[in-house]
């Protein structure tokens, strides 16, 4: 199976989140400005919302998404409270027809500007990660 993480990270805790998913999994965490070079059957992708927007990378590289190449789309997303880019990357997603998985828990920091991921939120993160590939391996 093969599998892709990308993430849109201002402030480095999508960054953070999405090098503990790619680790779980057995890939490495790729900006979302590094293009998908193939045909993926999973991509993890998620960043951030500033402002009560999701940024305009990621909405670039949502708008682009090609649903010949991506089997399955799982979101995840470290926020400060609001899980707008989970709807996003959902919306986007479906109406390219490209399934989507999970998502991942999200991560919320509250209004604090230093509030990082927890060991213990990005240990549960993994897990889902790896139970949701597992779950795709076995169907
Ligand atoms: C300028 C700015 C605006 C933000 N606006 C929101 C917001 O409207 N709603 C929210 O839930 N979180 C908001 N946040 C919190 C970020 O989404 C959160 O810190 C996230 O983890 C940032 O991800 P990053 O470090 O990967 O860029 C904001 C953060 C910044 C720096």
């Amino acid at each position: 199976m093969k599998i892709a993480v990308r993430y849109q990270s201002r402030g480095g805790n999508n960054k953070m989140v999405a090098e503990a998913v790619a680790s779980a999994v057995g890939v490495e965490a790729k900006s979302i400005t590094e293009k998908l070079s193939s045909e993926v059957d999973v991509l993890f992708l998620g960043g951030g919302v500033y402002a009560m927007q999701i940024d305009d990378e990621l909405r670039r590289f949502l708008d682009q998404l090609d649903p010949a190449k991506i089997g399955a789309i799982v979101p995840f997303a470290c926020v400060g409270m609001v899980k707008t880019p989970i709807r996003q990357i959902k919306k986007a997603a479906r109406a390219k027809g490209i399934q989507v998985l999970g998502p991942l828990p999200v991560i919320r920091l509250g209004f604090s500007h230093s509030a990082k991921p927890s060991q213990a939120k990005l240990s549960k993160l993994q897990q889902s990660a790896r139970d949701l590939v597992s779950a795709e391996q076995r169907s």
